[in-house]
């Protein structure tokens, strides 16, 4: 039978055990949106696990949303991530970048001088982001044009080809949360006209088009993809029909035979239940045609929850976020059904070695 802690291959990525650390964004890039030293300890504490997907990292300066987030698209930005996978390797450990456009989720104080966030859509989201000023209400976007989406596509092309110049195992596309992509994917979100709006098929285009580009540039076997198919987060609204949108998109992607896809279950970091959702439907739209590509499954698994679901094969990897940020070395906790460490809420995003790095680890903890 197989456990949480057996080792996989998938696509061109292998691993020494099913237990996958959650993108976890925290605020602390350097300068020009660099990684820092401090990043670098961060990631190699938790290098037990058998996958990092890092961070949200924006593929490009209109893509940033948040204060001190990482980029992936300047040769210095790949520098100081090169130091990061560097580490997660020495340390046995294995990672991949998570590519992200925040698309409306942004503040003009975030963006170069004079633009605005852009979107599907020109209305505003009803939601709150992180800046210099502490949070604030997201700036009004404006819809992409027809001839910007081309740019769009480039943008994420090029990201990935940085992730990997700088030594990443691959990269995990952001398409949940309310980002970029899922506001072209939900008819509660975009409103277009053109070939990007309306049906299925014209709300998955700009997906598609950027799992073709990366795939070709990169290999199918070191993509991967984030969805969150009924999420509220970011204020994007359930969509009419979520279950067969997503199964569209899923079905299309097959052919490109992914290494994995990433799902988060439910409402990110909340209910799980929040809305009906048949993920097994999903699961064998993804797998038709792609038996190896691995499915990763996320939102408040327990020890329990993540060893019962690898067991039965509902799943190939489980993904864990709040945990491990108080424990750097979680995939021992668990093998040893070990306690589990809090984590301090208020220094989650921003600041410097406190609350991040500061989490001991178990023989430590015991000192
Ligand atoms: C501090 C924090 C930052 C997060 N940043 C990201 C991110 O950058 N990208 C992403 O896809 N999800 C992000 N999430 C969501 C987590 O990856 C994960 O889906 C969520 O925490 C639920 O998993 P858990 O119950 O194991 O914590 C973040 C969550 C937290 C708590």
């Amino acid at each position: 039978m197989t456990t949480l802690f057996d080792p996989l291959r998938f696509g061109e990525i292998s691993v020494a055990n099913r237990i996958v650390m959650a993108p976890l964004t925290r605020d602390r890039a350097g300068p020009n949106q660099v990684p820092t030293p401090l990043m670098a300890t961060y990631y190699e504490q938790r290098a037990s696990a058998g996958l990092i997907v890092s961070e949200g990292t924006q593929v490009s300066p209109d893509g940033q949303g948040y204060l001190d987030t990482p980029g992936i698209y300047s040769a210095e930005q790949v520098a100081g991530w090169r130091r990061v996978t560097d580490a997660v390797h020495a340390a046995g450990g294995k990672m991949v970048a998570q590519l992200w456009h925040v698309g409306r989720i942004s503040h003009v104080s975030l963006l170069p001088l004079g633009q605005v966030p852009v979107s599907s859509t020109a209305r505003a989201a009803k939601t709150k982001t992180f800046t210099k000023a502490g949070f604030e209400a997201v700036s009004e976007p404006r819809a992409l044009r027809l001839d910007e989406i081309a740019g769009v596509v480039a943008k994420f092309r090029h990201a990935a080809r940085c992730a990997i110049d700088a030594g990443f195992d691959g990269v995990e596309v952001h398409g949940a949360n309310g980002y970029l992509f899922e506001q072209f994917l939900r008819d509660s979100v975009n409103d277009r006209t053109d070939a990007y709006g309306g049906s299925f098929e014209n709300r998955s285009r700009l997906l598609l088009e950027v799992i073709q580009a990366i795939t070709s540039e990169i290999g199918h076997g070191r993509t991967g993809l984030r969805l969150s198919p009924v999420t509220p987060a970011n204020d994007a609204a359930q969509d009419s029909n979520a279950q067969a949108l997503f199964e569209y998109a899923v079905e299309q992607l097959a052919p490109m035979r992914m290494a994995f896809l990433h799902v988060v279950e439910g409402s990110t970091g909340g209910p799980r239940d929040i809305a009906p959702f048949d993920y097994a439907a999903l699961r064998s739209r993804f797998k038709q045609g792609n038996e190896h590509g691995a499915w990763m499954v996320n939102n408040g698994y327990t020890r329990q929850m993540a060893l019962n679901v690898v067991a039965s094969g509902q799943a190939d990897l489980v993904a864990f976020g709040k945990s491990f940020i108080g424990n750097p070395d979680l995939v021992r906790r668990l093998r040893e059904d070990a306690p589990l460490a809090p984590l301090n809420q208020k220094l989650l995003y921003g600041g410097g070695a406190e609350g991040y790095t500061d989490y001991p680890a178990l023989e430590t903890a015991a000192a």
